[in-house]
């Protein structure tokens, strides 16, 4: 006997807007950061300290000169925000981080830099999961967070103007006040910033619907590490002229070039949205429900994610939020968004009564009304914050095609048994991306070694990717042969040797440790 109940809030025709300006992200996890002292990754993680130059007095002179007193900041309470990054895994040892305010004085840091062989670290909101945007030793922190300034948005184009330092959420407001919508969506909107979401590439939640950041940006100011200011291209959603270029800055990580400026295509935004959140009892449903979603809802889906009922627990816990279904095995969350409300909300209604017809939808809800919307999405966005609260998280982010992706998740939840405190899986199952969190008390080197290259070998074997949104950084930089060819990681080494020939942006990321011969 099918139990479901609609609890239908659909009185209040939603704006995107106003549901998604609520969201935040704190920038550190709530988990207190004198809970524990988290250690330096080079001790941690067992990392050489290369060949670079030691900051100098003289060094500092030349830095505030060029940002004045404000813009260096060397005290070590300050610093902390910098040196330690949002999962709390990793612990740089800088002495100093810069804020310059303008592309010139950018440039001008990076000169010096580049010609005293002193490394550096680009840094954005510091929101990154895979350890890239915080130093590994001693590296001189360029952090982006002064450089906010949003230029424009042309209304008839779609196209918006702004530094790379705006944080996402402004941006989104921005965006929607003048009837736009920026592509781009995930829970740290209210601390990761447009650069970084491009030297990311990331990925989010709107990706089903508006595809990768390279389709989005138009163009990029960047600068090279020995300061070269490279504005590229015209900022026209057509243009052919020679070798796209600021796509090799796209998903680079700050390792070819410091972005300074973003050009992005903001679609119209939608008026209406509305969001159902479902319990389902197999992962065999969820692929089910995917499969009649994506047919039936095709031009107006927006969101389609999917979590476990380990991911759902610790969430709603940890987040005190009131869970809206009883457990089940899996939850999936649809998110539709367009112009016709009644017309759209009937339509979701439909595909929901034809699912529980089914026996593949048991219970859910459906909702359009902002704050029941916000309750909903904190459950999902909650998650990687929840995680951290229970320990330390060992974080895999794999592309896995969608009908295997869970095995995986049953295969290292049998692997590890008891050891571990949870292993759980949830993502954007639309863009076959899963996230599987493995979690301990503490950070143990043996469990990585059961996870790894166990979960590597398993996603090449099904023809996944290691890394489907998160990048590389320090954490997976040794891992790219996985999803790479020898041949396509030279050819990268090769770039960042023309790009940055001293090697001084963001050393021991993304690119591996030792290359293949
Ligand atoms: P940072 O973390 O500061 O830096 C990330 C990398 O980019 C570093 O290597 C840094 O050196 C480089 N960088 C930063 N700014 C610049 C610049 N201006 N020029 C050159 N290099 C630069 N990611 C997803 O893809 N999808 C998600 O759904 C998602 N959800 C998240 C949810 C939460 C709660 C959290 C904490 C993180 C999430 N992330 C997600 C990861 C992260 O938010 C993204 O990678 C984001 O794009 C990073 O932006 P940032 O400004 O914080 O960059
Ligand atoms: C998400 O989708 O929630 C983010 O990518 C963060 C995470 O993987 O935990
Ligand atoms: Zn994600």
């Amino acid at each position: 006997m099918l139990s479901f109940t609609f609890l239908k809030y659909m009185d209040v025709a939603p704006r995107i807007s106003g549901l998604l300006s609520q969201r935040k992200c704190s920038g550190l996890p709530s988990r207190c950061a004198s809970m524990f002292r988290v250690p330096f990754t080079a001790d941690r993680y067992n990392v050489r300290r290369r060949d670079y130059a030691k900051l100098s007095e003289d060094d500092l002179r030349v830095f505030r000169d060029i940002v004045g007193d404000s813009g260096v900041v060397t005290g070590p309470e300050d610093l902390e925000f910098y040196n330690v990054d949002w999962l709390r895994i990793c612990r740089g040892q800088s002495t100093v981080a810069l804020r310059p305010k303008t592309t010139q004085q950018l440039s001008d840091i990076l000169k010096h830099c580049n010609t005293r062989k002193l490394a550096v670290c680009p840094q954005g909101g510091n929101t990154g999961l895979v350890g890239g945007s915080v130093p590994v030793f001693d590296e001189v922190v360029l952090s982006l967070n002064l450089m906010n300034h949003i230029e424009s948005l042309d209304t008839v184009s779609g196209t918006l103007i702004s530094q790379a330092g705006a944080v996402l959420e402004t941006l989104e407001n921005y965006a929607s006040e003048r009837g736009r919508v920026v592509p781009l969506d995930l829970g740290a909107k209210g601390s990761c910033q447009i650069g970084g979401n491009v030297a990311t590439n990331a990925g989010g939640l709107r990706f089903l619907r508006y595809g990768s950041l390279h389709s989005n940006v138009l163009g990029l100011e960047t600068v090279l590490a020995d300061g070269t200011i490279l504005p590229f291209g015209t900022n026209m959603r057509k243009d052919n002229t020679g070798y796209h270029l600021h796509h090799s800055f796209i998903g680079s990580e700050g390792t070819l070039g410091v972005i300074t400026q973003v050009a992005l295509l903001c679609p119209p935004k939608p008026s209406s949205v509305s969001l159902c959140f479902l319990g389902l009892n197999s992962f065999e449903d969820v692929l089910k429900c995917y499969d009649e979603t994506s047919k039936a809802l095709t031009d107006i889906l927006s969101a389609f994610e999917f979590l476990d009922t380990e991911c759902y627990t610790t969430s709603y816990q940890e987040h005190n939020v009131s869970p809206p279904l009883k457990p089940f095995p899996f939850y999936v969350m649809i998110e539709v968004s367009g112009w016709n409300a009644e017309g759209d909300t009937n339509r979701v209604s439909s595909l929901v009564e034809t699912l529980m017809n089914k026996n593949l939808v048991i219970h859910g809800t459906i909702v359009n009304e902002p704050s029941h919307m916000l309750s909903l999405w904190k459950i999902r966005e909650g998650v990687a914050e929840a995680l951290t609260r229970r320990g330390y998280v060992y974080k895999y982010d794999l592309s896995i095609p969608k009908r295997e992706m869970y095995n995986l998740v049953e295969d290292v939840r049998k692997r590890m048994g008891s050891s571990v405190e949870s292993c759980s899986g949830y993502g954007h199952l639309g863009d076959n991306n899963l996230h599987l969190n493995i979690v301990t008390k503490d950070y143990y080197p043996e469990v990585t070694k059961q996870l790894e290259p166990y979960i590597f070998e398993w996603t090449r074997k099904h023809k996944g990717s290691v890394s489907a949104e998160h990048g590389l950084g320090f954490k997976k930089r040794n891992v790219m042969q996985y999803s790479q060819s020898p041949q396509a990681i030279k050819l990268m080494q090769r770039m960042k040797e023309l790009y940055d020939p001293n090697g001084i942006l963001n050393p021991y990321k993304v690119l591996p440790d030792s290359f293949p011969s």
